[in-house]
């Protein structure tokens, strides 16, 4: 779970032309107030917190004198202190900060030069400036042995067929400087006139995504943690997979819990369509899996789809008509990836969960658990099954075939 602290909400330097924020911006609901002491209280009244992450908007721009206070805190309190930042204002004092009060920065990037160009600061020239600063920011930070963990989205502006090589390129440059992890964001899509000017045709995803998959398998440190989950998900190893695997409830957000400001908890702003922050309810629900699981595909449900139980129609908030309900409107491209490594897994002697023939036990108590209001991995259910198996084929002395991890 990621405490995520947004002191100055979604106050940002830039203005990113896909910000799932904007939304928020448009509605006037931002604001610039805010009380370090009731944040603390805020973030220790969260069941087993270990640690909190500062969001934003940009993070960076709350003062240094609040954020050192907030950080050696953090220090104390956790030992480790993060960030998620688009890098454009790390400079020397920051990085003496980061070192004292051990911060793990991630930095927002779409790429380099002009591949960053969606990401505006106001004109082309402040935004090359930006993307400039940014790019020393990575730079130093690896000179410093502060690997950043590093977020990509993937759009028109970086990941045609003509960006590919670049792209390429580029994350081999990154890899070779040291970045261990790198996070893909397929475009979430904030309305029609934003689709048509800036999200890849599915065709395209599908090729970006298969061009850095096989691009992985060359580099020496760099991982992009959604082919990892993928293969992790088709053998059922689930534990700690990223939450847009993991039946996420759009009311709750189980795994993310937002502070803000003035102490208020809120949900991961990815869920957040209508500009307005919906206060954190307390009981998780499991209604949209149950029903995506029975509902036809033509009408927004997994019915039939055998990679239901890996992909559970993926993040609510990319949902088709950005209505939770329904699965989400990326399916076509997850599909192709689930294929993808469900075929390289098979070639290498694995029969994936997607391939085994009682797949329905697994998919049964998945709903099963869902319908009493939990929600737990693949892996622990699995478990669960092979031992009672394990019970039955003792008392009864009966071959019962357990599904194999
Ligand atoms: C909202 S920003 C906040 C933190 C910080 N300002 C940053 O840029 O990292 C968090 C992440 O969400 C990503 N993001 C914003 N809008 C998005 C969208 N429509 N689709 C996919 N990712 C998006 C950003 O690129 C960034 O990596
Ligand atoms: S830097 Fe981050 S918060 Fe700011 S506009 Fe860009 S994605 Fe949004
Ligand atoms: S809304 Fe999406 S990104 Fe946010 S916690 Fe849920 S699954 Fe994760």
């Amino acid at each position: 779970m990621a405490v995520e602290v947004r002191p100055l909400g979604i106050q940002c330097n830039l203005a990113c032309r896909y910000c799932y924020q904007n939304a928020q911006r448009s509605a006037g609901n931002t604001y610039n107030a805010y009380d370090i002491d009731t944040m603390k209280d805020s973030i220790l009244k969260i069941r087993n917190v270990k640690r909190f992450i500062l969001f934003g908007g940009e993070p960076l721009l709350v003062p240094k004198s609040d954020l050192e206070k907030l950080w050696s805190w953090g220090f104390e309190k956790f030992k480790t202190n993060s960030m998620q930042s688009n890098g454009t204002l790390i400079n020397d004092e920051f990085i003496e900060m980061f070192k004292k009060y051990n911060v793990k920065p991630g930095i927002s990037i779409d790429g380099p030069g002009k591949l960053n160009d969606i990401r505006w600061a106001g004109t082309l020239k402040k935004t090359r400036e930006a993307t400039q600063k940014t790019e020393n920011a990575i730079k130093r930070l690896c000179e410093e042995k502060m690997y950043p963990g590093m977020i990509v989205t993937l759009h028109k502006g970086n990941a045609r067929k003509k960006h590919l090589s670049a792209m390429c390129q580029w994350f081999q440059k990154l890899d070779q400087m040291g970045i261990t992890s790198v996070r893909l964001h397929v475009l979430e899509v904030p309305n029609e006139k934003l689709r048509n000017s800036l999200a890849l045709s599915i065709q395209e995803n599908i090729e970006a995504h298969l061009c850095f998959a096989e691009l992985e398998t060359k580099l020496k440190h760099l991982k992009f943690d959604i082919f990892q989950d993928i293969k992790r998900l088709l053998v059922a190893k689930d534990h700690n997979i990223t939450c847009t695997w993991s039946s996420c409830d759009p009311y709750t957000t189980s795994a993310v819990d937002g502070v803000e400001g003035n102490g208020q908890r809120t949900n991961c702003g990815r869920e957040n369509k209508d500009g307005i922050d919906n206060r954190k309810s307390g009981t998780p629900g499991y209604e949209r899996y149950q029903a995506l699981y029975h509902t036809p595909q033509e009408y927004g449900g997994c019915k039939d789809c055998r990679f239901f139980l890996m992909c559970k129609g993926q993040c609510p908030g990319t949902a088709i008509d950005q209505d939770w309900r329904n699965k989400t409107e990326h399916c076509e491209m997850w599909f192709a990836l689930f294929e993808h490594f469900e075929k390289e897994l098979i070639s290498k002697g694995v029969t994936p969960i997607s391939q085994q023939p009682n797949l329905y036990l697994l998919e049964n108590a998945m709903l099963n658990i869902w319908a009493s209001g939990s929600n737990i991995p693949m892996q622990a259910i699995l478990e669960q099954l092979e031992q009672t198996s394990n019970q039955e084929m003792e008392s009864s002395n009966q071959e019962v075939e357990p599904l194999k991890n």
